[in-house]
């Protein structure tokens, strides 16, 4: 598995990819928490566009998209990782383990001192995965964007943004 900056025709399928892993059939999959689409193109050709988030395609051997992550550096060294996702159909393969050991080396040969999650409340086997990663609670909590109709329907009226965040090991 690599991790290489996403093409723009990675993105056109990587919207799919992205709304299954969240909003589908897979075993982290927040659909009891939130209806509709994670991500539009749109929105994906925007962040990708801008400066300040990357989004990187995770290829297997023979270049098949097998799912994403993007990281957002900062000045201070805490850089913010977002948009982990894995194709359903290869789910709890260890595709999510390498795209997260490849994001974290990538940012710390980069300059990152540490990396920062958001995760809504509620989403216990998820939280407990990041947790066996070695992401940490901070105690910090940020609102559900509930006035954002890009993020899908809220199903619930209780969600919240909790932190998490893992120091890496310098090089
Ligand atoms: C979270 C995600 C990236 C993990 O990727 P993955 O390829 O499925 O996970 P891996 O195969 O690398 O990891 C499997 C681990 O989860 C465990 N696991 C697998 N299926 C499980 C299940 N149904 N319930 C609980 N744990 C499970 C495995 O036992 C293994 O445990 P380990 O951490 O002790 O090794 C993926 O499920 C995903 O795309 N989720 C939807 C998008 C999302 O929520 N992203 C994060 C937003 S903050």
């Amino acid at each position: 598995m690599q991790l290489i900056k996403a093409s723009n025709e990675d993105l056109q399928q990587l919207v799919y990819i992205v709304n299954q892993a969240y909003r589908g059939t897979g075993w982290t999959s927040e659909a009891e928490l939130i209806s509709g689409p994670r991500i539009n193109l749109h929105t994906l050709l925007e962040i990708a566009g801008g400066t300040a988030t990357t989004v990187f395609s995770a290829k297997g051997a023979d270049s098949a998209l097998l799912g994403c992550v993007s990281l957002s550096p900062a000045t201070d060294g805490q850089w913010y990782l977002s948009m982990l996702a894995v194709n359903p159909a290869i789910q709890a393969g260890g595709t999510g383990k390498a795209i997260m050991a490849a994001a974290e080396k990538f940012a710390v040969e980069h300059g990152a001192t540490s990396i920062k999650i958001s995760v809504i409340n509620h989403r216990d086997s998820l939280i407990a995965w990041y947790e066996r990663r070695g992401y940490r609670k901070t105690g910090a909590t940020e609102p559900f964007p509930y006035h954002d109709p890009t993020v899908g329907k809220p199903l619930r009226d209780d969600l919240e943004l909790i932190t998490l965040t893992k120091l890496l090991p310098a090089i």
